[in-house]
């Protein structure tokens, strides 16, 4: 007799994922005031002086204690709102006010960020290392491009342990039951810190007929998406985007965007609301997954079947990302690529001309 399938899960941990985590558009940190981040289980500050660099550091003032996000930016300095210490950006206190001399020891935290396709982003690493510039987020030139709307983001929370929504790059058998837009073509290659997913659908609910979609995380926490889909017979162009931070290990803040490219003839309002249509399409997306991820557990060994993706492999690509450094698997680098052509899934050992990803040219 065949025993029932124990659902078991080895509790998320500590760590968090080494990488770049996006916390949306840079502009909105750019307002001369100090924003309060519930991040990686801590409490942070973002901020922007007068060189309009976003910063991030430890929220709370090794001094006495308080909140800096409740402080006020003067310069490139973020000044404490209990005794007015002033930090600068490299969470070294290079100022107070009713001192002659600052204590070697006032210093906080401060976190690396970067800004790419107007974006903010802030490296996470347990183990404190810095970041690789091969871990750097790819440019997309269509974000700086007068042919494209800007990005319409919209944010939410869910409640459930990030893994959950990683797992979808490779959940081939979801996006018909949940999104309807079955899989008729699906590939993914796990190479180095990236995870491809290469989806050709012949209809959706999100974003009407043929819908060809290259997708792709670059680290454990950004997925970007390059989409065409037809729409009254026309194809429309749409990058989107679907970044995550975790707020702790049950919680994560989800950000999802979209940029079109513009519709000649139309002028941009008309463009942009396309764009705010389909960011709202997006969010009903989500919606299908997240009523899933609130009720669902957490499984580490899943009973799969012959139509599943490489769900295995893609949580052995993902565990990379809270690997220690000097433990990481000798093959990362060598590309792994699990294809699904008419509904037979194939271990392959190059990318297939259908799945070789365009997103670096966007
Ligand atoms: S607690 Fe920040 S200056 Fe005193
Ligand atoms: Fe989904």
């Amino acid at each position: 007799m065949v025993l029932p399938h124990a659902i078991e899960a080895v509790p998320a941990g500590d760590r968090y994922a080494r990488g770049w985590h996006c916390l949306g558009l840079a502009t909105e940190y750019k307002d001369g005031k100090p924003h309060g981040l519930n991040i990686f289980g801590k409490q942070l500050v973002a901020f922007a002086g007068d060189d309009g660099h976003v910063q991030v550091l430890d929220a709370f003032c090794p001094h006495m204690g308080a909140n800096l996000a409740s402080g006020e930016v003067r310069g490139n300095s973020l000044v404490c709102p209990f005794h007015q210490w002033n930090w600068g950006a490299n969470g070294v206190c290079t100022h107070i006010p009713y001192a002659t001399r600052v204590p070697p020891k006032a210093r906080i935290q401060s976190w690396h960020t970067c800004e790419q396709n107007r974006l903010l982003f802030i490296w996470s690493d347990y183990e404190g290392a810095a970041p690789t510039p091969e871990t750097a987020i790819p440019r997309i030139n269509a974000c700086f491009s007068d042919e494209w709307t800007p990005w319409a983001v919209r944010k939410i929370t869910i409640q459930t342990n990030c893994r959950e929504l990683v797992d979808n790059l490779a959940d081939a058998a979801h996006f018909g039951p949940v999104h309807g837009s079955p899989a008729s073509y699906f590939c993914n290659t796990f190479v180095g810190h990236i995870g491809y997913q290469m989806f050709h659908g012949s209809q959706s609910e999100l974003l009407g007929n043929t819908l060809v979609a290259d997708s792709a995380y670059f680290g454990p926490a950004y997925h970007i998406t390059r989409m065409t889909a037809e729409v009254d017979g026309l194809p429309l162009h749409s990058v989107l985007l679907n970044c995550h931070v975790p707020i702790n290990q049950d919680s994560f803040e989800l950000r999802y965007g979209v940029m079109i490219k513009k519709t000649p003839g139309l002028s941009d309002d008309q463009n942009r609301e396309i764009a705010h249509a389909y960011v709202e399409q997006a969010h009903q997306s989500f919606f299908q997954d997240v009523e899933i991820w609130h009720n669902k557990t957490r499984i580490d060994h899943p009973v799969l079947c012959e139509g599943d993706g490489p769900i295995y492999q893609l949580r052995d690509w993902y565990r990379q990302f809270y690997t220690d450094l000097a433990r990481l698997p000798n093959d990362l680098r060598k590309e792994k690529v699990f294809e699904l052509r008419e509904g037979v899934w194939r271990t392959l050992s190059e990318v297939p001309p259908d799945a070789i990803s365009q997103l670096h040219t966007i």
